[in-house]
């Protein structure tokens, strides 16, 4: 078993510093940076950024810290995060810049893309309108409303948000890879009234149908009254349920060519979205962000972090599904103006270039991708990179967990050819934002190949020992945000308290991220990896109770424990261990369908990477599960100190579970 990842924190190259001469005129040193960041850590400072954005109505009070910790942005403001990313640019040149340029996956004989699609400004503020104005007059969708969107990557997805959010409709994008229970539990949680999806698309050369997931999923869920489907697959046909379902294209075709509705001044609080994500319960946590406080962090990061400027091409390379393409796709690069890149399909399709020829093919300058996508296709040779030219690149930045120093040296000399920025930013879906990295457009500060680097100006991050002390460096300890920032979340759909205890209670007070980290001596962070029992699977969280509760719902399973362990290319995998009832025999059938169970009841990247039969799951006698025991059976690791095992569980208790799980499961 693969045993690289930084999760121990040994072996970094702390002491590693990369000065790149093409940046002298940003590169300024880590005091300076320093000095600067601590003038930097008030609610005005923030007011400077937001002034910069266009409010219908200006705040009265930048920050409400009177119900901590339900912080409330530049209050008494209003705004528009979709007249921000449409109807500003409707006035300057940009109205006619290209916005999006989109590739389907399928490709000619030649192996070049057979659809590529560019939207201007103008075609999508057209779009939007059309849009707002059929969720308004047919399907009556008014300010406060939910909507729930599952949809593949195409451009009708973002128009999909931003006609939403031009109507003041607060939306939930759920990742068109998940099951139809997962959708339908995340309907019913955010009691979204309509649900915009589509008949199906590409996916590795394979045709998804995307339609028959959401008709299961509508089943379950009762608020959902209408579905708008969009026919992204001309010649796929697929049932539609009369006074349910509606064609995208035929209610569009009805709304007038030059349709517009106003967009709504909204209170800078209001909730622009929910987005779900996994937490240490079976049930995903709806994280709600607000707009003027997450807009004007994307603002920031979007000049900070990626330097854009209108001669940019931005590729933020992940899913709308997830934060990151929401914040990096849909509202910061469409903010400011910028023409980006927006692609369906996966990246080793129909080979391991594709990437690499659009980069080529477009001329792309700021690339935005995880480490596990690098490490996939740093695999593939440095043959299929070779054969394009990659030039046109000037900013490189990776997001969604660890980069290992190797592939960050991939990435910096094959990829950037030795002289582009190469960061790792830290945020997580409830940041709203990146709040740590690397800041070409700002200050750069030395690399280190794998760091996330400091924090960004007006973010207070730290790392705390166990009982709340700032760790020393070098020493592994939590990561913290000491002060409300904007784009901080509101709370968790429904469940404030969850909100409070989960973020804010275990270092009272402050933001808890969960995630593990070391600060070097020059003070530049290194997350490590979580803290708590979420895994981190190709950059993308999972709860080990989420499986575990999957695959306990199966008929079979009496008892079912998850533990993550690190691989070479995705990070982390899940693997599971699992007590069959009395009565059930173990098989390698039993084996797939436990497998299938998982993937049709969360989705196929929840699916482990072993299931193995066992008699009995080791736990302390307050019933936790023994997860380090677990790990040390997979990882061929020694037990190291179970004395500081949670609770009561003997040495010998501890040894025995050991012994016997190693034994069972053949390792
Ligand atoms: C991890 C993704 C190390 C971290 C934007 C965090 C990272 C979780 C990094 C959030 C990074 C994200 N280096 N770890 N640059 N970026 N993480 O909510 O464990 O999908 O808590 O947001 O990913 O994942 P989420």
């Amino acid at each position: 078993m693969a045993k690289k990842g930084v999760s121990s924190g040994e072996n970094l190259p702390f002491g590693e510093k990369i000065v790149l001469d093409n940046w002298n005129h940003k590169n300024i040193g880590v005091e300076a940076y320093q000095d600067m960041h601590r003038r930097t850590l008030t609610p005005e400072f923030w007011e400077e950024v937001a002034n910069e954005l266009d409010w219908f109505r200006k705040w009265e009070l930048a920050l409400d810290d009177s119900n901590p910790p339900f912080y409330r942005w530049f209050v008494g403001g209003e705004i528009n995060a979709s007249y921000l990313c449409l109807d500003r640019h409707m006035k300057s040149w940009r109205k006619n810049k290209v916005a999006i340029i989109w590739e389907g996956e399928p490709v000619d004989g030649n192996g070049n893309p057979r659809e590529v699609r560019k939207l201007t400004y103008y075609d999508l503020y057209k779009q939007v309108n059309r849009l707002a104005t059929v969720l308004k007059r047919n399907f009556g969708i008014r300010k406060g409303d939910k909507v729930g969107i599952y949809m593949p990557m195409v451009p009708e997805l973002p128009i999909a948000m931003l006609a939403l959010a031009r109507i003041g409709a607060t939306f939930t994008v759920v990742f068109s890879g998940f099951s139809a229970d997962s959708l339908a539990e995340r309907m019913n949680d955010a009691e979204a009234r309509l649900l915009i999806t589509a008949n199906g698309f590409y996916r590795r050369g394979k045709i998804v149908n995307l339609k028959e997931i959401a008709d299961e999923a509508v089943e379950k869920s009762p608020t959902v009254k209408n579905m708008i489907v969009l026919r992204r697959l001309p010649e796929m046909d697929i049932p539609m349920q009369e006074g349910r379902d509606y064609w995208w294209e035929d209610l569009m075709a009805g709304a007038p060519e030059n349709a517009y509705i106003e967009p709504e001044p909204l209170p800078s609080e209001f909730p622009l979205y929910i987005l779900y994500t996994s937490g240490t319960t079976g049930k995903p946590k709806g994280i709600v962000h607000d707009t003027g406080g997450y807009m004007t962090i994307l603002h920031a990061t979007m000049k900070w972090v990626f330097d854009i400027k209108d001669e940019d091409v931005f590729w933020c390379a992940a899913d709308i599904g997830w934060v990151t393409g929401h914040s990096y796709i849909v509202f910061g690069p469409l903010m400011e103006g910028a023409t980006e890149i927006m692609y369906e399909g996966a990246p080793t399709f129909p080979e391991p270039d594709r990437w690499w020829s659009m980069i080529e093919r477009y001329g792309t300058t700021v690339f935005y991708t995880s480490p596990t996508a690098i490490r996939t296709l740093m695999k593939f040779g440095d043959q299929w990179v070779k054969r394009h030219d990659l030039s046109t690149l000037r900013i490189l930045h990776s997001v969604g967990e660890p980069i290992n120093p190797e592939a960050w040296r991939w990435y910096f000399e094959t990829i950037g050819y030795g002289r582009c920025p190469v960061g790792s930013t830290w945020w997580m879906t409830e940041t709203g934002g990146i709040m740590i990295s690397h800041l070409p457009g700002y200050a750069l500060i030395p690399l280190k190949p794998g760091t996330n680097g400091l924090p960004l100006p007006g973010i207070n991050a730290d790392v705390l020992t166990e009982d709340g002390k700032p760790a020393a460096a070098g020493d592994k300890g939590y990561l913290v945000l000491k002060n409300p920032w904007p784009g901080m979340p509101m709370t968790i759909h429904r469940d404030p308290d969850k909100f409070v205890e989960t973020y804010f209670s275990r270092f009272k007070g402050l933001y808890y991220a969960g995630d593990y980290a070391i600060k070097d001596d020059d003070g530049y962070i290194w997350v490590l990896g979580r803290a708590d029992e979420v895994l981190n699977v190709a950059g993308h969280r999972l709860g080990t109770y989420e499986i575990e509760s999957s695959l306990v719902g199966h008929k079979a399973v009496a008892e079912a424990a998850v533990v993550g362990v690190p691989d070479e290319i995705k990070g982390e995998v899940p693997m599971a261990f699992v007590v069959l009832r009395e009565n059930v025999d173990a098989s390698e059938d039993l084996r797939k369908d436990l497998h299938q169970w998982v993937r049709k009841t969360i989705g196929p990247i929840a699916d482990p990477g072993k299931i193995f039969f066992v008699s009995s799951v080791p736990k302390t006698r307050s019933g936790k599960i023994m997860r380090r025991v677990l790990k040390a059976v997979l990882t061929q690791q020694s037990l190291g100190d179970i004395t500081t095992l949670e609770d009561q569980a003997s040495v010998e208790e501890v040894k025995e579970a050991y012994r016997r799980l190693k034994s069972e499961i053949g390792e």
